[in-house]
């Protein structure tokens, strides 16, 4: 797109000059003496720069600007001046324009604050796009979403080379989002991000290879919570009102962080209600299924008498749906309060070779590896409940082996501590791990990040673990995998009541 460029100056033989050069630059130039078709004309068309010769009969250089930016505010004016008047040149300045010339005109410099003040006006064009989009940022969405949005958005009405958008988490700056291309450091950036949060206001830095670092903080009630970075190419210099333009955006990244944190915390919430709500329901359901169940008892026994087989089959099906019912619904009762233990001896090797072929039976991803590593030295029974402890063993080899990408790896480890009666199993997977704000809340009832996911595994094992009297930890590494260490202290089965199955 061709830049458009108006010249303004009393003396007709500067204006052709100017003119002329200025089109050999390949601008499109209206130039004129008068200062009334030059307003006409910005009332129009939109302009990219302005050169207003300083003295001028009977409106001067800087009244004329004055009315240009009434009309169009961020227009870039370059003023015109002869030797010997640089004073008002300053003046000018302070005044709204972009920079002075003096006159004659030396090619270079001509050139020169032509382009830093075209680079400039780049920078500032979009600013009322980029609020608009902004806005529309902080309304909804998920927050690596939004992040990306932002980042893009920076990088296309900026025309920086990259942006990157930092989150603090923990204590340690995480890259979320990025946008252009990769940066050659990624510690320069983040010193960059580091800076402006401490700062709270956008800051400048020299760029790595060339142009600048700006990066503004993104700031939430708390204090910052982050960083927008942005890289610039060398042709462009980032100015006062690029600091200024960065700072709004940077503010609708802050406000669609927030904005998505509430949400967040009411959808938990919201499930949270739902559980409950599932749990009553359930319970209601309770009694009318074992009026239902021993009905089909019933009648599948007098049928039986009437020599009805037929009947009798249908019946007993009928029965045998009612006690799954019954059980699944047994199951969301059991969050209401903890089930009690129903101890038996139980061989926990065993039972966790049980949990992996039942788990890898479920899971379709290829060429997945499990490796057991279990203590001979372990009591080969103990007194557990069998029942809860597979379900709690098996949600949490399911989470390993759902982890896992073609290809991974899950060991599961029992290590045996005789002086403190301490079995403990490690359950480790090479899966994609999880970030801090994940693991904080794996335990709350309902949370997922799976599409199919309940989001009650690991309730479950937490308080099974518990039960028994044992302790669940977890530790996580985003793009390493995932360990959970569950620590029982178990009574061994003295000897004569061993052999009893499981
Ligand atoms: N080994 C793991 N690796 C990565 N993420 C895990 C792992 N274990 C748990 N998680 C995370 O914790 C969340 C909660 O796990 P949980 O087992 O409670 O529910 P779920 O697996 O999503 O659903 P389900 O009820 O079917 O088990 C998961 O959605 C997942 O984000
Ligand atoms: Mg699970």
């Amino acid at each position: 797109m061709t830049r458009r460029v108006l010249v303004v100056d009393d003396d007709a033989a500067i204006l052709e000059v100017l003119e002329m050069r200025l089109m050999a630059m390949g601008f499109d130039v209206m130039a004129t003496r008068d200062a009334q078709a030059a307003l006409g004309a910005v009332e129009d068309a939109r302009f990219d720069l302005a050169l207003l010769d300083l003295r001028m009969e009977p409106m001067d250089g800087i009244r004329l600007m004055e009315s240009l930016h009434e009309r169009q505010p961020r227009l870039p004016v370059l003023i015109m001046t002869a030797h010997g008047t640089i004073e008002t040149a300053v003046d000018a300045v302070q005044r709204g324009a972009f920079d002075y010339l003096t006159k004659p005109f030396v090619r270079d410099e001509l050139r020169a604050k032509i382009g830093r003040a075209l680079a400039t006006r780049r920078w500032a064009r979009d600013r009322e796009r980029l609020l608009a989009v902004g806005q529309t940022l902080a309304s909804s969405g998920v927050m690596e979403r939004v992040l990306d949005a932002v980042a893009q958005a920076t990088v296309e009405t900026t025309e920086a080379e990259r942006c990157v958008v930092f989150q603090l988490q923990q204590g340690r700056l995480l890259p979320m989002a990025s946008a252009g291309s990769p940066p050659p450091s990624w510690p320069a950036l983040e010193t960059a991000a580091r800076a402006a949060m401490d700062k709270g206001v956008p800051t400048t830095f020299p760029g790595i290879e060339t142009g600048a670092i700006v990066a503004a903080p993104l700031l939430v009630q708390r204090g910052p919570a982050g960083a927008l970075v942005i890289e610039t190419p060398s042709r462009v210099e980032p100015t006062e009102d690029d600091l200024e333009l960065l700072a709004l955006f940077s503010s609708q990244a802050a406000v669609a962080i927030r904005n998505t944190h509430e949400l967040e915390r009411l959808r938990s919430g919201a499930l949270a209600a739902l559980g409950r709500m599932a749990t009553q329901v359930a319970h209601e359901l309770k009694n009318p299924l074992a009026g239902l169940r021993l009905y089909a008892r019933h009648l599948e026994q007098r049928l039986a008498k009437t020599g009805d087989g037929d009947g009798a089959s249908l019946a007993q099906k009928i029965s045998g749906t009612v006690d799954h019912l019954a059980a699944v619904v047994s199951e969301i009762t059991a969050f209401g309060r903890p089930p009690e233990l129903h101890r038996a001896p139980v061989a926990l090797h065993a039972l966790l070779d049980e949990c992996v072929s039942f788990a890898q039976a479920r899971i379709t991803t290829e060429g997945i590896e499990i490796f057991r590593i279990y203590d001979p030295t372990a009591p080969p029974q103990a007194m557990l409940d069998p029942r809860e402890l597979r379900k709690a063993f098996l949600n949490l080899i399911l989470n390993g082996l759902e982890s896992l990408a073609p290809g991974g790896r899950l060991t599961v480890t029992t290590a045996w501590a005789a002086d403190t009666k301490a079995l403990t199993v490690t359950i480790e997977d090479t899966g994609g791990g999880m970030p801090d704000e994940t693991l904080s809340r794996i335990f709350d009832l309902f949370f997922t990040t799976k599409p199919q996911g309940t989001g009650l595994g690991m309730a479950i094992a937490r308080s099974v673990i518990d039960l028994h009297g044992g302790e669940l930890s977890v530790h996580s590494v985003v793009g390493q995998g995932t360990r959970v260490v569950a620590r029982l202290t178990i009574e061994p089965v003295p000897r004569r009541a061993e052999g009893t199955a499981p």
